[in-house]
């Protein structure tokens, strides 16, 4: 709606109205109220200082993009990860820099189509949404016909369960929110797996216990524990120790089900020379044969690209990358865990068992992860 009197001053320098003219004609636009000019549009000052800060917003998200590469390159992600307030230095800071970049390019350009841009209000002549008296009656008649041919109205019973039925289907969603609560996600859940001192690894499909002398330097096997994977029979055994002892009755299905999922291990052999030393788990090789979860401690993918070379295990979902030779550090990518290892041990026969459980959880990080 026009307000003549309210038009701004300014202009663009060059002789021309920078304000498109607003609506005049009341029978074209009834009901529009009086077109309100906002500070930018009627002080220059305003309008300069909103363009600092739009110009200001767009200069910080350069700084950010140039922190970030500052942080790409300061910050240890190889052997020593540096850590700041308890996090990996290095994604905390890529995360911020990148973040709070598109951040500002964001509100900058809010900010200059909301106080800079053009601001009129426009018109669009539409023909009545209401329909016609006539179809809104032949609608109607349909609706009762509808509604008499179901009887609904003369059968009370089925109404009511009906309406009974709908209230009720809700519930199960609203039950099934329980599985995201605190009780079903317990730490104790996911911190253990399968795994035990004196169980044997097996071949994860054949089940096949593995002899330190059937792997070559370079070899990598998938793994499972004993006791996880069916027998020519279909019956999964208890697990045997070492020493012949029955070290947990056998499972049933569900339960087969949800260890399966935690204790897949990769197996590979590298020459000892390669492996770093660290003192808290000097002997977890058998001859250079080393053990990990198969789970990424990104988001949970298994993982089994190995580079020979470098005895870097590549997981293919996002490229997070860890050090076999070098408890399972990661070296690249966005995974904020090592890969949980698992001591190992080989009987007098030279078959492979664990020494216990893994290291730490495996999987992906959670809220209460040590
Ligand atoms: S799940 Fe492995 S890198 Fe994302």
């Amino acid at each position: 709606m026009s307000d003549q009197s309210n038009l701004p001053a300014s202009g663009d320098g060059a002789g021309h109205s920078r304000v498109p003219e607003p609506l005049e004609d009341q029978d074209v636009a009834p009901g529009l109220p009086a077109h309100v000019w906002r500070p930018t549009d009627v002080d220059p000052k305003a309008e300069k200082r909103a363009e600092r800060q739009v110009a200001a917003l767009f200069i910080f998200s350069m700084v950010c993009a140039v922190l970030f590469v500052v942080a790409y390159f300061s910050f240890e992600i190889g052997r020593e990860i540096d850590t700041f307030l308890g996090f990996g230095a290095s994604n905390l800071f890529l995360g911020l820099t990148l973040g709070l970049g598109m951040l500002a390019i964001g509100v900058g350009v809010i900010q200059w189509a909301r106080k800079l841009m053009s601001d009129v209000e426009i018109a669009e002549l539409r023909h009545p949404a209401a329909s016609s008296e006539e179809d809104r009656e032949t609608t109607l008649k349909a609706l009762t016909a509808g509604l008499d041919e179901s009887g609904i109205g003369r059968r009370p019973l089925i109404r009511n369960t009906l309406l009974g039925a709908l209230a009720f289907a809700g519930v199960p969603l609203v039950v099934a929110l329980r599985d995201l609560g605190p009780r079903n996600m317990s730490a104790s859940r996911l911190e253990k797996t399968f795994w035990m001192e004196g169980m044997y690894i097996v071949r994860d499909v054949l089940g096949t216990r593995i002899n330190r002398a059937d792997l070559e330097i370079g070899d990598l096997l998938n793994g499972e524990p004993e006791g996880l994977v069916p027998n020519s029979e279909g019956h999964l055994p208890a697990p045997i120790g070492p020493n012949g002892q029955e070290l947990r009755p056998a499972l049933d299905h569900e339960q087969l089900l949800i260890e399966k999922v935690k204790s897949a291990v990769i197996v590979l052999r590298m020459s000892p020379g390669d492996i770093v030393r660290n003192p808290d788990r000097e002997n977890w090789d058998v001859d250079g044969i080393v053990c990990y979860s198969k789970i990424c401690t990104h988001v949970g993918c298994p993982i089994a690209l190995n580079e020979q070379q470098t005895h870097h295990l590549l997981c293919p979902c996002h490229q997070s990358t860890f050090d076999l030779a070098d408890s399972g550090k990661v070296v690249f990518g966005p995974a904020g865990h090592s890969l949980p290892q698992m001591h190992l041990a080989a009987d007098d026969e030279g078959y492979l068992y664990a020494m216990g459980d893994f290291d730490e959880p495996v999987g992906p990080s959670y809220w209460e992860r040590g």
